[in-house]
C-alpha cells in the first residue's frame, strides 16, 4: 500500500460525463465545449444532457422540465425546518440541513436505473426551492409563494427568490452561472456523494456529504473568500498594495486562484469575467470588477510561472452580485447548480460501476502494549 497525499492523480471512476483538459483550459460535459453550451442552451438542457447522456429533443425537454418541476413542491415539514434556522445561518449549512430533513422521507430508498433519474430530476427542482426558501429566511422574507409558476429553471428560482422578475438579462446570466457550475468531474464534494452512495445510503445523504465537502474555502467557499477580497481591497487604487503586505509578504493565498487540474486559465473563470464585464452597469459593481481586474493582472504575473491562474471562482461572485445576491449565498447557488453533476455522478458509479469505495491508511502508531489502569498511569 502507498498513502498518495490528497489523492491527487488517483482516479476513482470511469465517467462519460466531464472531460478536463488541464494544460489547455478545456473543459466538455459529454463532448460538448463548456462555451458553446452556456451561450447557446437552456440549464434543463444540460441537466437532461448530464442524466441521460445526450441533448433532448423538444418533448424529451418538456418531460424533463415538468419532472423538475415536480421537485419545487418541497414537503412543508421541509419549509418549516428551514424556518427554525436562525437568519444568519450559513445558507450551505441550512441546506445540509434540508437535505437532511429530507432524507428522513427515504427510509426504504432502492437504487434503481428504471426510477433514479426521475428522482433525480426532481432533487435538482427541490434543490431550487430549498435554496430559495434559504436565501429568502435568511433575509427574514415570508415563504415563497409562486413557486408553481412556469417559466425555465433559472426564471422560476429567481420567481422563488425574489418575487416576479422580468430582467432577462439576469434570468439569462442565471442560466449561464448555472451551466458554468454543472459539473467538474470529481472534485471533493463529489467525491464526497460518490463514498457515501457507493455504502447505497440514498441520494439525498448522499447530496448533504457533497454539501459538506463543498462547504470549506478551498473549494466551494472560494467565490464568497474571492468576493471578500475585492471588499476588503475597496479601491482599484490599494490593489498593489494589498497584494504586497497580504500575498507577497503574508504568503496569504490569493483565493480564486490555483486548482489541482488546471495549470492554466479556467475557461469557466473567461466566462463568468465576459458575462460580468458585460452586464456590471452600477458604480459600486464597475469599482469591484476593476479591483479583481487588476488583482488577476498582479496574480498571474506572480504565479503563473508555478501554473497558478485564476479560477472559475474568481468572477462568479460578481455576476452573482449583478443577479442581485448577497455575498453569503454564494456557496449555495455552486450547490444548487453542482447537485445536477453529483446526481449524474452517483447515478453513473452505482448504476454501472458499483463497488464499496473503501480505502486502507497505513498503521504508524505504537506496536502492541499492555493495558495501564487509571490509577497506575
Ligand atoms: N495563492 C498562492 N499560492 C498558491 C495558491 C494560491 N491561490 N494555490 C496554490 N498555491 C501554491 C501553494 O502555496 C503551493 O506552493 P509551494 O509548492 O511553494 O508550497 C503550491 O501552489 C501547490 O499548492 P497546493 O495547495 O499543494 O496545491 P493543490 O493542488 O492542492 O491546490 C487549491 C489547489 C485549489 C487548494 C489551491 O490552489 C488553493 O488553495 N486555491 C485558493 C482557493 C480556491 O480558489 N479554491 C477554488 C478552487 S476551484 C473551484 C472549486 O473547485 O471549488
Amino acid at each position: 500500500m502507498s498513502v498518495i497525499p490528497g489523492l491527487e492523480d488517483v482516479a476513482i471512476k470511469y465517467t462519460s460525463l466531464t472531460s478536463i483538459d488541464g494544460q489547455k483550459g478545456i473543459l466538455r460535459y459529454r463532448g460538448y465545449d463548456i462555451k458553446d453550451l452556456a451561450y447557446n442552451a437552456e440549464y434543463e438542457e444540460i441537466v437532461h444532457l448530464m442524466f441521460y447522456g445526450e441533448l433532448p429533443r423538444h418533448d424529451e425537454l418538456e418531460r424533463t422540465k415538468k419532472n423538475i418541476a415536480e421537485g419545487y413542491k418541497v414537503p412543508d415539514f421541509v419549509i418549516q425546518v428551514i424556518r427554525t434556522l436562525s437568519s444568519d445561518s450559513d445558507a450551505v449549512a441550512m441546506m445540509e440541513t434540508a437535505f437532511g430533513a429530507m432524507a428522513t422521507t427515504e427510509k426504504n430508498f432502492a437504487w434503481s436505473k428504471e426510477k433514479d433519474k426521475e428522482i433525480a430530476l426532481r432533487i435538482v427542482g427541490s434543490t431550487a426551492r430549498v435554496v430559495a426558501e434559504i436565501y429568502r429566511r435568511k433575509r427574514d422574507m415570508p415563504p415563497s409563494t409562486i413557486h408553481e409558476k412556469s417559466g425555465n429553471y433559472s426564471e422560476s428560482f429567481l420567481n422563488m427568490c425574489f418575487g416576479n422578475i422580468n430582467e432577462k438579462e439576469k434570468i439569462d446570466a442565471m442560466n449561464k452561472a448555472l451551466i458554468l457550475y454543472v459539473d467538474h468531474e470529481v472534485p471533493a464534494s463529489t467525491t464526497a456523494a460518490l463514498v457515501a452512495s457507493s455504502t447505497l445510503s440514498d441520494m439525498y445523504s448522499s447530496i448533504t456529504a457533497a454539501l459538506a465537502a463543498l462547504k470549506g474555502p478551498l473549494h466551494g467557499g472560494a467565490a464568497e473568500a474571492a468576493y471578500n477580497q475585492f471588499l476588503q481591497i475597496g479601491s482599484p487604487n490599494n490593489v498593489e498594495e494589498w497584494f504586497k503586505k497580504n500575498v507577497m509578504e503574508g504568503k496569504k493565498r490569493l483565493m480564486g486562484f490555483g486548482h489541482r487540474v488546471y495549470k492554466t486559465y479556467d475557461p469557466r473563470m473567461l466566462i463568468f469575467k465576459e458575462i460580468a464585464k458585460k452586464s456590471i452597469s452600477d458604480e459600486e459593481g464597475k469599482k469591484l470588477l476593476t479591483v479583481a481586474e487588476k488583482l488577476e493582472e498582479l496574480g498571474v504575473k506572480q504565479f503563473s510561472s508555478k501554473g497558478i491562474y485564476p479560477n472559475t471562482d474568481f468572477y462568479s461572485g460578481l455576476v452573482f452580485r449583478y443577479i442581485g445576491f448577497p455575498v453569503d449565498m454564494f456557496t449555495a447557488l455552486f450547490a444548487l447548480a453542482r447537485v445536477t453533476g453529483w446526481l449524474a455522478h452517483i447515478m453513473e458509479y452505482v448504476e454501472d460501476q458499483h463497488r464499496l469505495i473503501r480505502p486502507r491508511a497505513i498503521y504508524t502508531g505504537p506496536e502492541r502494549r499492555e493495558y495501564v489502569p487509571i490509577e497506575k498511569r
